[in-house]
Order: structure tokens, then sequence, then C-alpha cells
């Protein structure tokens, strides 16, 4: 649906150019939750503004619907536009106009619908979005989570294929983020939007996306499915936004630099396993003893997952650890030991 070939932008600095984007390589399929994570400077913004079209990238080619839009102008360019709606981190309401107007407004501007037409699709929108008892009012009278409803009826208001939200949630608390999150994956599943979710924060990829690219310093340093990325970061970058996800500040990657080489392992379990009394079972069996050094458990989207830093130790800790992954646990030696039985991952690392 998008795809970004060798993108680069730069930015005349005092000291020369500043290369915001470095070489950036991005395919974001049709139908998708696409997140995009960085922290503050990574160049976020930067990459919004060339996928909606408001900038042109200093080298690379844009894609938009198997399209090169790289240099479109006028008419084609304003089509374009029209295909991706935008969903702001401050909402970019308009104060005098009631909800009703400001999800109206765009299909106004585009001067090819009638009152009468403005006024059916405006209420199917605002159902959509669960404000239909709100409609007379102004953005003043809404909390938060009301006006980035009213945000994401706007952007959809003109049936667009993408949607782009740069910060969707980042002005809104823990809990009407995630309802903004799960009206956005409805949106997805319902009208087969793809959608494209900017963020800071680690959480927000974990409940909505299906792959995610880790963007620092202008480079895309990382890119997978989420369950892999979030359970197995691998570059600093990564690793940096999962910790700062996590309750005591990751204490999993203090165990797994330490040196507990050799017995000290990292198990994840998804899904069903997720739930199981795995562990007990296959220290039993292999006469072995664990202490649990770290750990998390929780959901990304609805899959389970538990993840533990343990030592192992006992008479067969070898036979321990093949009937853990013969029972589906990802099991990793951690201190540097090899580990030749783990598989390359379809996943891109710098
Ligand atoms: N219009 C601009 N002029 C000069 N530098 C810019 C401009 N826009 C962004 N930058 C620089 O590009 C880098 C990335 O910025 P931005 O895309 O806003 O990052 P993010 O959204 O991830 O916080 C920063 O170093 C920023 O200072
Ligand atoms: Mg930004």
């Amino acid at each position: 649906m998008i795809r970004l070939e060798n993108i680069t932008k730069s930015f005349a600095g005092k000291e020369g150019a500043v290369a915001a984007l470095d070489g950036i390589d991005l395919t974001i399929a049709k139908g998708e939750i696409f997140g995009i994570i960085g922290s503050s400077g990574a160049g976020k913004s930067t990459l919004v503004r060339l996928i909606n079209l408001l900038e042109r990238p200093t080298g690379g080619e844009v894609f938009v619907a198997g399209e090169r839009v790289t240099d479109a102008k006028g008419q084609r360019l304003r089509d374009l536009r029209r295909t991706i709606g935008m969903v702001f981190q401050h909402f970019n309401l308009l104060s005098a106009r009631t909800v009703a107007g400001n999800v109206a407004y765009p299909l106004e501007l585009t001067g090819q619908y009638g009152k009468a037409e403005i006024a059916e699709r405006v209420a199917a929108l605002l159902d959509r979005v669960g404000l239909s008892e709100h409609a007379q009012k102004y953005p003043r009278q809404l909390s938060g989570g009301q006006k980035q409803r009213v945000g994401i009826a706007r952007a959809l208001a003109c049936e667009p294929q993408v949607l782009l939200c740069d910060e969707a949630t980042s002005a809104l608390d823990p809990q009407t983020t995630g309802a903004v999150l799960d009206l956005l994956r409805q949106i997805n599943r319902d009208l087969g939007v793809t959608i494209v979710l900017i963020t800071h924060e680690m959480d927000v990829i974990r409940r909505a996306c299906d792959r995610v690219a880790v963007l620092d310093r202008g480079r895309v340093v990382e890119t997978g499915v989420v369950t892999d990325v979030f359970l197995h970061p691998r570059h600093a970058a990564t690793l940096r936004l999962v910790r700062e996800a996590e309750p005591d500040g990751g204490s999993l990657d203090a165990v797994a630099a330490s040196d507990l080489a050799g017995r000290a392992v990292r198990l994840t379990f998804t899904g069903p396993s997720a739930h199981k009394p795995i562990l007990g079972r296959i220290a039993r069996e292999n006469l072995i003893d664990y202490a649990i050094l770290a750990g998390r458990v929780g959901h990304i989207r609805e899959t389970p997952y538990a993840q533990f830093i343990v030592s192992l130790s006992g008479r067969d800790v070898a036979g321990a650890i093949a009937g853990l992954r013969a029972s589906g646990v990802d099991v990793e030696l951690q201190g540097g030991a090899p580990v030749p039985e783990i598989e390359e991952r379809a996943r891109h690392v710098v």
C-alpha cells in the first residue's frame, strides 16, 4: 500500500545539512496496522509528512497504492492526499464548529456532495465512532477521548485508503488510549483501511499493531511482527523502548547482561503455552531446579505471553531445555553462550 525506497530527507542547519531521515526502506501492506516507533527526534513526524505528501524527500521514492507519487502535482496531488486521512496528537478540531460540523468540513471542501448527502455521511461516521449523541456539541464540551473520536471520524470522511495517526493517543490517559486503539482496530477490521500508527510508546504498538518498524536517528533499525520485536528486541534502540514500557525498567535485560552464562535462560511462552504449567512438569521430569530472576506477562493484542529469565540447575539441564523447546517454549541461553539452535527470524535488524 505504501512503499518508501531509500528515502532521505535533510534540512538546512547552521552547520550544513542535517539528515532527519537517512535511507529509509519500508513497505506497508494493504489492510495492516503498521506501527512506527521511535524516541523524540527520531524522524517520525518527518516520515509522516512524506507519506501524506506534504513534503518531498531529498532523495528516494514514495509509492502509494502502487503508484509513484514522489513528484505528483496539482489535481493529482490533491486526489492522492485525499486517499490518506490524518489523525493528530492535539486533535486540530475547529472550535467554532460543532462535532457534526467538524466531520462535515472535509466533505464540504471537496464540493462534490449535496447537503443531504453530507448530513447522511456525517451521521454514519458519528455512529461509527460512538458520538451520535454529541453531534451538536462543540469541541470544548468534549473529553480528550471524544475529541479524538471526532478527529478519527473527520479523517475517515472522504473514505481514505490509509489512516495516518501521528501520536494520536499521546495526549490521552491510559484508559482512553486503550479505547481509542480499540476503535482504530475495529475500523481497520470493518473498513479494511490501512493504518499507520506513529508513536513513541511501545504499549501502543503492543496493543494495536501487526508489524512495527523501529526508527532511530533517521534510520529503520529493526522491523518485524510485533510479537517478535516486542519479545525479542535486538537493536539497542528497541531494547530501550521496550524497557520504558516495563513497570520496573526492564530487569530482564539487566539479568541478561549479567554473568549467569550457561545456566541462565530466557523462556518465552506465547499463545496457549502461556497458561500451561510447562515449567514445573519439565523440572520434575528432568530433576532440575529453577530460580525465576526476572519476568513479564501480558498480552500482545489478544495473544498472551509470559517471559522469564530463570537459572536452571540440577540433574539434566540440557534435557530440560530440549523438553521446553519440544513443548513450544522459546529458549534462549543468556550471557553470550553460543546458541546455534536459535533459528534466524524473518526480520531485519541493522
Ligand atoms: N523543518 C525542519 N527544519 C529543520 N530541522 C527539522 C525540521 N523538521 C524536523 N527537523 C529535524 O529532524 C529531526 C527529526 O524530527 P522529527 O521528524 O520531528 O522527529 P520526531 O517526530 O520523531 O520527534 C530532528 O532532529 C528535527 O530537529
Ligand atoms: Mg513528532
